[in-house]
């Protein structure tokens, strides 16, 4: 695991040696169903950025954005493009890698895909007349190897946006799920990963928006229970979209997902009465989410609702 991590006062206690080789072994072996490996269609993306209101009017250089599990970087280059958008507009000319190194915190474990998608940011901002040194610097600065729920972080980030892994527990090593359980109240009766990964993401935002695409089995079912109660003492439910029957993904999921965005906001938000609430499934909105019919052809990742 990489060791570049913001190093937060109330740091966890480490993991056990049991739970960092079970670490060890997904970083480096797992294959896509261990790791949750889904990949978020672009303009998904782009309505979630929008939702969250990371737009680039705002001074975007002077926030903190996170996103726990990057991928293939589907959140990560449109945030970079807001960012840097952002930059241009409301920066004061000076060095743009003491402008923007705390600007964003992306994280990834799996060992391969974070290079790939290392490679991917560095070409990009090649591609934005960023000079290879800073680019390198920002890359360093930015992405993080490891696991996001033991990996010790700053506290606080202004936005917290994307997919995280949907693993089922029986595909996460016995010490790895021990270690996850000591740590996240919200781990109940069967929960999937996403559930500590939405705790753990909601104890690090600061005002601001918090914007995830993941399953809603956890606005009904019994181990989403702790989670709901967390959201409904806590946060703000401030817009729920029904993605049931939409593609909103890169492969086809047999999941039922939906965006939801939540903030610090007074929790005027009960999960049986919603505040913002959208049912694409019905509409099937093809010309913003082509169906899944028409992606038939894509690999399956199958995680039952
Ligand atoms: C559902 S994909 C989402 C990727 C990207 N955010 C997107 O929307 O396209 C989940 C990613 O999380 C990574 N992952 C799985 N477990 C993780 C963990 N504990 N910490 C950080 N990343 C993890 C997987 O390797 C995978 O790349």
């Amino acid at each position: 695991m990489q060791l570049n991590l913001d190093i937060f006062p109330n740091t966890p206690p480490p993991a056990s040696l049991a739970a960092l080789a079970a670490v060890e072994v997904l970083a480096s072996q797992g294959g896509v169903e261990a790791r949750g490996a889904v990949f978020t269609r672009r303009e998904v993306v782009d309505f979630i950025l929008d939702l969250a209101g990371y737009t680039s009017d705002k001074p975007l250089h002077e926030m903190r954005l996170l996103e726990p599990s990057f991928g293939g970087g589907d959140f990560l280059l449109p945030a970079v493009e807001r960012l840097l958008a952002a930059w241009r507009i409301h920066g004061d000319g000076g060095s743009i890698f003491d402008a923007l190194k705390d600007s964003i915190r992306a994280i990834e474990l799996h060992r391969d895909t974070f290079q790939i998608t290392r490679r991917a940011l560095l070409e990009y901002l090649k591609a934005c007349e960023i000079g290879a040194l800073t680019a390198n610097q920002l890359a360093d600065a930015w992405l993080v190897q490891g696991d996001f729920l033991l990996a010790p972080l700053a506290s606080q980030f202004d936005f917290v946006v994307g997919n995280p892994p949907y693993v089922r527990q029986e595909l996460i090593p016995e010490a790895l799920m021990r270690e996850y359980r000591a740590r996240y109240a919200t781990i109940y009766d069967r929960a999937d990963l996403y559930i500590p990964f939405i705790e753990r993401s909601l104890c690090l935002l600061a005002p601001g928006g918090l914007g995830f695409i993941c399953a809603d089995r956890w606005m009904k079912n019994r181990y989403g229970a702790p989670l709901r109660k967390l959201v409904t003492d806590q946060y703000r439910l401030k817009v729920y979209v029904d993605m049931t029957g939409s593609d909103a993904f890169l492969q086809e999921v047999a999941a039922c997902p939906a965006i939801t965005v939540l903030d610090l906001g007074w929790s005027i938000s009960r999960l049986d009465g919603l505040c913002g609430c959208i049912a694409y499934g019905g509409r099937r909105d093809k010309a913003v989410f082509p169906t899944r019919a028409r992606r038939r052809n894509r690999s399956r990742v199958s995680t039952p609702c």
